[in-house]
């Protein structure tokens, strides 16, 4: 197995360019299943979630192409109304399937998913959500059959602003007749991203990035071509990188706008962040301040998927901090890993306590899932010493190349084969 192998201790400094984002291209894939035609996407990340998601289109009768970042879809030869059981297991975002080949084929099955590594993760939304809108469900034997006779626009008010919901709803709403409106909808940039790849498609969607997103049924859509934007989750890593290690570091593509709140927070950790039309250039000359209270929340709120990130950076720092991880209740499994490393760390139900030391040892670590995987990452890069990191496919399912990234920062980060 290959592990990543991080000797610490060096500041960060140079640029780089930030991948797609992950959280958007995989519903934009699964949108292009809509179309019964071709659609071309730019700038795709090489992760093993977008292989995932291209086997799952080929298993259903898309023709795949890749060329370098660029995945061109043909959807005009649909053929098969199950997602297959192995890609469900491996990848619970396959759920986001329903909602459009509802909305093509009218029917689908697919393997109930089950909860993950970050927590139960319920699709409850999901399948209310698309009952509203005409489909029926029938949940038996781990199975989810869903059919309809013609999917019907109204109005569907989320309980929570559930991302994966909000993008089903909405993948459904795009072929179904009349109008949808959803009100309590997630404003998450990934969202807004899935939104113009619709309309690019020819779908007529008015409220992206609001709460409430109306869509006017199509019967038919054409072809399109999109290019994804940076990661905003993978510029949040980077920035937490270079809180922790001091440094200089550009990330070229990143969108400030999407990530206001993490700004927000690593200049209150000490750091100068500079936006640009080029990027964010992240500027941090000492160890980083304490963080009294973050809490994590929807958008345009902290996100989740930087806790942890953040978590790593802010065990060295000046003074005590606490977070509160109020979206997903498993989040806080790097933590016995970190404190292997020295950080001093306490959990009580959605608290985390960080007590900051002034440095971490190298340890042998083991990543739980993908966001606590690159905080292992941050905290190899922090301890001065070696730090090997095991069950790296977490961190291969969003970060394209983890280690490539890091060293045209300056880090000593590589993959090691046992
Ligand atoms: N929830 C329900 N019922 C539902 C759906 C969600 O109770 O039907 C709950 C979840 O259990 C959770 C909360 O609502 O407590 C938020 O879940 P949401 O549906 O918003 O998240 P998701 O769509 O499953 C996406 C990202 C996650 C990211 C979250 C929150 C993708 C593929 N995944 O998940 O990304 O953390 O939104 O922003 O877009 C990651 O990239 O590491 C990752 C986990």
């Amino acid at each position: 197995m290959t592990y990543i192998q991080v000797t610490g201790g060096k500041k960060l400094h140079g640029d780089i360019e930030v991948q797609g984002s992950k959280n958007a291209v995989l519903p934009i894939l699964a949108a292009s299943v809509l179309h019964n035609g071709v659609t071309t996407i730019h700038h795709c990340p090489e992760i093993s979630d977008v292989q995932c998601m291209i086997r799952i289109l080929d298993s259903i009768g898309c023709k795949v192409k890749k060329e370098g970042s660029t995945v061109i879809v043909d959807a005009t030869q649909l053929n098969n109304y199950r997602i297959p059981d192995e890609f469900v297991a491996r990848m619970r975002s396959s759920i986001i399937l329903l909602g459009p080949l509802l909305g093509r084929q009218h029917f689908v099955t697919i393997s109930y998913p089950g909860g993950c590594t970050i927590g139960a993760r319920p699709i409850d939304l999901h399948v209310k959500g698309l009952k509203r809108l005409n489909a029926e469900i029938i949940e038996a034997n781990d199975l989810l059959t869903c059919m309809t006779t013609k999917l019907l626009g109204t109005e569907i008010n989320l309980d929570f602003p559930s991302v994966g919901a909000t993008e089903n709803i909405l993948l459904a709403a795009v072929l179904a007749e009349g109008t949808t409106i959803i009100t309590n909808a997630a404003k998450e940039p990934e969202i807004d991203e899935l939104c113009a790849f619709l309309t690019c498609m020819g779908a007529k969607i008015d409220g992206s990035g609001t709460g409430t997103i109306i869509v006017q049924g199509a019967t038919s859509l054409h072809d399109c071509e999109y290019t994804v934007k940076a990661d905003r989750i993978v510029t949040g890593t980077y920035m937490a990188a270079v809180a922790a290690t001091g440094g200089k570091i550009i990330l070229r593509g990143a969108v400030k706008e999407h990530i206001e709140e993490v700004i927000e927070v690593v200049n209150r950790m000490g750091c100068v962040t500079q936006a640009s039309s080029e990027g964010i250039t992240v500027i941090q000359k000492s160890r980083p301040n304490a963080y009294d209270l973050l809490r994590t929340r929807s958008y345009p709120g902290f996100p989740t998927d930087l806790q942890s990130p953040v978590m790593a950076a802010l065990t060295i720092a000046r003074g005590n901090s606490i977070l509160i991880e109020n979206i997903f209740e498993a989040r806080y499994k790097v933590v016995k890993e970190l404190v292997k490393m020295g950080a001093n760390i306490e959990i009580d139900g959605k608290i985390a306590i960080i007590r900051g030391v002034s440095s971490l040892h190298g340890a042998s670590v083991k990543a739980y899932e993908l966001r606590g995987g690159a905080a292992l990452v941050i905290a190899g890069m922090i301890a001065k010493e070696t730090t090997d990191i095991h069950s790296i496919e977490y961190i291969l399912r969003g970060y394209e190349d983890i280690c490539r990234d890091l060293r045209m920062l300056g880090a000593t980060v590589n993959y090691i084969e046992e």
